[in-house]
């Protein structure tokens, strides 16, 4: 990790262990309706034959919901803890940390509800997540711009949103929701230098996680 002036940031396995991730107190019991409300989208609309990736999935209520609802699509849902619901065939939940994660399958409909305030490289992620796009597939996610940081701690303001227009997002700065239409590789202009797991409470009142970077080219 590059040294920062700002410490004390940790690398996403450390961050992956720290209280304000290893949570139960968190809400991860959200359903299709609840989803539907998040991110202003109807999920059951956006699904075709590639099917739903659900980041952060929580206890995958909205993806359990959603079998049944459309035609056999694959939905898949990752999350850091196996706090599942039991779920019918056809849902397919992962255990993994999204720091590390990757597919070769393709999604009409990439959703991250309420989670990356807790991942630390977080525009990697979103970068990533843009490939796994199908074409005309959708990544819509909550995502607060202010708790993406600079070295000096302060948030990367107007360069992080430059970034993600040019690089083909739509940033929501009221609802705080970012969102990509159609597949994309995504190299962001920042390198990540950490997560500082101890930034306290984020716009939804619950401790969250600051992620920092600094410009590079
Ligand atoms: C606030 S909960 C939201 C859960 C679900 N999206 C919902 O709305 O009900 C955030 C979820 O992100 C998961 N999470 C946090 N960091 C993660 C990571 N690095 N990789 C995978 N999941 C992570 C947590 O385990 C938790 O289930």
């Amino acid at each position: 990790m590059t040294p920062s002036p700002f410490d004390p940031l940790v690398d996403d396995t450390t961050l992956a262990s720290s209280s304000v991730v290893a949570n139960n107190a968190m809400n991860r019991g959200r359903g299709l309706e609840s989803y539907r409300r998040e991110l202003g989208i109807d999920p059951i609309a956006e699904v075709r034959n590639n099917g739903w990736l659900d980041l952060c999935c929580g206890e995958a209520r909205a993806l359990i919901d959603a079998a049944g609802l459309v035609g056999g699509a694959p939905l898949v849902g990752v999350d850091l803890v196996e706090f599942f619901r039991p779920a019918p065939p056809g849902v397919d939940l992962r255990v993994a940390s999204l720091s590390h994660f990757h597919t070769d399958q393709r999604f009409d409909l990439i959703t991250c509800v309420h989670g990356l305030h807790y991942v630390g490289d977080r525009l990697g992620l979103l970068a990533r997540a843009a490939s796994w796009l199908a074409g005309g597939g959708l990544l819509v996610a909550d995502f607060d711009a202010a708790a993406v940081c600079g070295p000096n701690g302060k948030p990367l303001g107007r360069a992080l949103l430059a970034a993600l227009r040019e690089a083909g997002f739509d940033y929501d700065g009221r609802r705080r929701r970012v969102s990509k239409r159609g597949p994309a590789a995504v190299n962001f202009p920042f390198t990540y230098l950490g997560a500082d797991p101890a930034a306290g409470p984020n716009y939804t009142g619950q401790n969250a996680v600051h992620a920092h970077y600094e410009r590079c080219g």
